[in-house]
């Protein structure tokens, strides 16, 4: 196919094969922009009224936009190939980065996080994605999870069809997979919900499994459901207790495992009931890790723990209620008092230390980020010109591009005007352009042992 022209895009390159076709990286010539082009197995498609309902799908799916989410920009037919154009998606496969070992637990949060916001956009309109695996999600080198493949699952989705437990009692008596199936069948069985794998009706919580699934792996390196044959496989989701992520890797935060245990019940009914309130509790993880707080807190580190969050949280923080109650006690007093020179000279000075603390907003932050990424050591140096942080590294690692996009995040959200933040993370500078960069001002960490070459 690579040369070929389907439609008004040019297929440039293979990305890779999955179960249910060929992903081809395409140029869109109309748009002029790069994307992903899957090619459809023929037999999938094969069935006029299963076809309908993917274009149908497909439509639906469409329709969610979320930057967690890749866009589906069309469905065709031409030439006999059913295929999907999607957002070309830049960088690694979840299953990649955790056989790669570029995963830390924030990271995995991280992750979790984004792809369960995305997902509960599209449970607000009803959409299952039904296929949520290690391998249907991207990590892009900005550090954003992009969930694929949304709408194509219902091919697949036929009761007593591919991966469903009739299909596998069936298999009991033959003992072979079925050809066409048996990539598919292998590839994805071990993140299907028990009611998937038993060919009963799915919902909203089905995705919810799945993604449970996807965070144990990610935090602990490892399935929670293996056989030795997909049979087997389905057996443990349907029926094996899992083994607790807490004991599989140790020091995890108890919320962890509450979160991948509510995740993984094999009744529907007793998980979360859509994306959504899954988010919710991640979010809230990743606020406690980050800060480092456990489940039971203590009330003193309560009212820190509520301090600090006033602090970044409201404008300017405690000082920023406290500066505005002294400025409105000020304003009352001159406005029912005789103004005396002293008063008014006073709050002239207040209102310049306020400006201060309000300019001086921004770098602090970038100090904090500076203080939190220089703890990763394959960072060499952080550099800022204009409201660019340049991070340049040995070699860049999902765990801190995922870990500086969630700072930048924070940070932005906190900056109630100027410029926001952006980050580059840079791991492809020749020696001779990283001491360019050295020399350059606006350099704002350096590695203990890297050498400036006078
Ligand atoms: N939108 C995309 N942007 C960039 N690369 C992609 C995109 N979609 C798929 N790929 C690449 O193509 C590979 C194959 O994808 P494919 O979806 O066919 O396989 P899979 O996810 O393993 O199986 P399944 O068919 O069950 O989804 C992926 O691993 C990924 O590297
Ligand atoms: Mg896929």
């Amino acid at each position: 196919m690579i040369g070929k022209t389907l439609k008004h895009y040019d297929i440039d390159q293979l990305l890779g094969k999955g179960g249910m076709g060929v992903v081809y990286k395409a140029q869109d010539v109309r748009l002029g922009r790069p994307v992903a082009l899957k090619i459809l197995k023929t037999e999938l498609t094969a069935d006029p009224d299963k076809k309908r309902r993917f274009f149908q799908e497909a439509r639906a799916a469409s329709a969610v936009t979320h930057p967690a989410i890749a866009q589906i920009y069309d469905v065709d037919e031409i030439e006999g190939k059913t295929f999907m154009v999607m957002e070309f998606v830049e960088g690694k496969t979840v299953s990649q980065l955790i056989a790669d070992r570029e995963l830390d637990l924030i990271g995995a949060v991280e992750i979790a996080f984004q792809v369960a916001d995305g997902l509960a956009q599209a449970h607000k309109a009803n959409i299952v994605h039904r296929d949520i695996k290690s391998d249907n999600i991207m990590v892009t080198r900005d550090g954003h999870a992009k969930l694929l493949d949304f709408g194509l699952a219902k091919l697949l989705d036929t009761t007593g069809g591919m991966g469903s437990w009739s299909t596998i009692q069936n298999l009991t008596h033959t003992k072979t997979l079925p050809q066409t199936m048996e990539g598919t069948v292998m590839g994805t069985v071990a993140y299907m919900s028990p009611e998937q794998a038993r060919g009963l009706a799915i919902n909203l919580n089905s995705d919810v499994f799945s993604l449970g699934i996807v965070l144990y792996e990610m935090v602990t390196g490892e399935l929670p459901f293996k056989g030795d044959s997909p049979l087997d496989t389905l057996h443990a989701i349907a029926f094996d207790e899992v083994r607790p992520v807490s004991i599989v890797r140790q020091n995890l935060p108890p919320e962890v495992h509450r979160i991948v245990t509510r995740c993984l019940r094999k009744r529907p009914e007793d998980r979360y009931q859509d994306a959504g309130y899954l988010a919710a509790d991640l979010k809230h993880l990743k606020r406690e890790i980050e800060t480092g707080v456990q489940t039971t807190i203590p009330t003193g580190q309560r009212v820190q723990l509520m301090l600090g969050w006033l602090e970044t949280s409201i404008p300017f923080g405690i000082k920023g209620i406290v500066g505005a109650v002294i400025i409105i006690v000020l304003l009352g007093f001159l406005i029912f008092t005789n103004i005396h020179w002293s008063i008014l000279g006073g709050t002239v000075v207040l209102g310049l230390l306020v400006y201060r603390y309000i300019r001086n907003r921004k770098d602090r932050m970038v100090k904090r980020f500076v203080a939190k990424v220089s703890k990763f050591e394959e960072v060499k140096a952080i550099i800022c010109s204009d409201s660019l942080l340049t991070v340049i590294v040995d070699k860049a690692q999902a765990k801190l591009y995922i870990r500086i996009n969630s700072l930048i995040d924070s940070i932005n959200k906190k900056l109630y005007f100027g410029q926001s933040l952006k980050a580059a993370v840079r791991d492809d500078l020749s020696e001779e352009d990283f001491q360019r960069v050295l020399r350059a001002p606006g350099v704002l960490y350096v590695r203990e042992d890297v050498l400036l070459e006078s």
